[in-house]
């Protein structure tokens, strides 16, 4: 038998994004890989996220002579590096010590947007001061769980503001916490003492120090959209639509842009991948507004899937947060490359000058009974 020898630039270096996730199994504690990695229920979304990537088949063009592409793009009137956004994730404290700190510093470092989690063990004022001493001005979106008591809501659109985050982000897929089977048996349902959502401290005088429980509300309405889309000037982005007709209102009310996502599998089980019901989505609204996904994407070829499909960009959040277990900063930055990387490959492969070379006519179902 022969074996090929190892060359010194890729032994044990992660070759892929999706290769970070056992090395971030090795270095994290089992109940929190569980919280980072798993999903609602029976993971069903959770795996069809990606699965439904793999059955979609990518026909490139050939001959064309595009030279290298460009992937700069424009989101909500701002530049950013590439159609790749940092999605919101909870606690990476609990995945490296420097937590939103590193990933706000490879954001930058990277010319990629973030969104920053409400639910960070990072304020966000210190987010945004990491991410503009790296690059000078921060690329960054800030997330919201909408809170019952508006006061303390409209308070946390403030700091958001106040800290120069461009745009707002609605998580609205959200009416309860989604069922996750591997908390519950590791009964895992708080962070570890030390830790804390520090966006969550209370404003109030009489509660010094007090941490408030994220409010999550079955009474979460359009109507609480209403309110704050009279509450701020900023872009509001509309997160977890994946029925069309919501995507229709989003746009109706004024909404800057919607992000199809299933919460990566997390809140409601059996729920459609997301690549699968992008297309409806951005039939109902892609000629209003922008249409973003997330969910399963940890290639390039899948970035460029849904680009041709019609988003204007994707988001990942798994991927980020086993970088930043891994590496801290340097791990982000190497995981956001490595999607750069594969995205302007294949780009090049496919025979196209940028994103909006690509279409949909590129993409087809593999159909097993074929
Ligand atoms: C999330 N996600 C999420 N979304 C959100 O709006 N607010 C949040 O606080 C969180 N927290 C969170 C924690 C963890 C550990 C994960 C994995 C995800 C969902 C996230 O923004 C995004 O929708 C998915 O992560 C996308 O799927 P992938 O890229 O992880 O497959």
């Amino acid at each position: 038998m022969t074996t090929t020898p190892k060359t010194p630039s890729t032994h044990g270096a992660p070759l892929s994004v999706r290769e970070y996730e056992p090395l971030a199994r090795e270095l994290l504690d089992p109940v929190h890989h569980d919280y980072f990695a798993g999903g609602a229920h029976d993971e069903i979304t959770l795996r069809a996220n990606e699965a439904a990537f793999a059955r979609l088949a990518l026909v490139p063009r050939i001959l064309r002579g595009r030279g290298r592409p460009d992937l700069t793009t424009d989101l909500l009137g701002r530049r950013t590096s590439m159609p790749i956004v940092l999605a919101p994730t909870a606690f990476h404290r609990l995945a490296h010590p420097d937590a939103e700190r590193a990933t706000a510093r490879a954001a930058a470092s990277t010319g990629a947007i973030m969104i920053a989690a409400m639910l960070s063990t990072v304020a966000v004022e210190e987010i945004a001061a990491e991410a503009r001493k790296t690059a000078g001005d921060a690329r960054l979106w800030f997330q919201l769980y909408v809170q019952r008591d508006m006061g303390f809501t409209e308070a946390l659109v403030r700091r958001a503001e106040d800290a120069g985050c461009s745009a707002l982000v609605v998580t609205a897929d959200s009416p309860a916490l989604g069922r996750h089977v591997r908390n519950d048996r590791n009964d895992f349902h708080d962070l570890p003492p030390g830790m804390v959502c520090e966006n969550l401290r209370s404003l109030r005088a009489d509660e010094p120090g007090h941490v408030r429980q994220v409010d999550l509300s079955p009474e979460l309405s359009w109507d609480h959209v209403r309110r704050l889309r009279a509450m701020t000037g900023l872009p509001i982005v509309i997160k977890g639509v994946l029925h069309p007709e919501d995507a229709r209102i989003a746009a109706d009310l004024g909404m800057d842009a919607v992000i199809v996502s299933n919460h990566g599998g997390r809140q409601l089980d059996t729920t459609p991948a997301t690549i699968t019901q992008l297309p409806r989505v951005l039939d109902a609204v892609g000629e209003r507004i922008p249409v973003l996904l997330d969910g399963g994407v940890r290639r390039g070829t899948d970035v460029a899937k849904a680009l041709a499909l019609g988003a204007a960009a994707v988001a990942v959040g798994r991927p980020v947060v086993w970088g930043l277990t891994v590496g801290g900063q340097q791990g982000v930055e190497r995981v956001l490359g490595m999607l750069r990387d594969e995205l302007a490959h294949t780009l090049t492969l496919c025979g196209c000058a940028g994103p909006a070379e690509l279409d949909r006519d590129m993409v087809v179902r593999e159909d097993p009974r074929w």
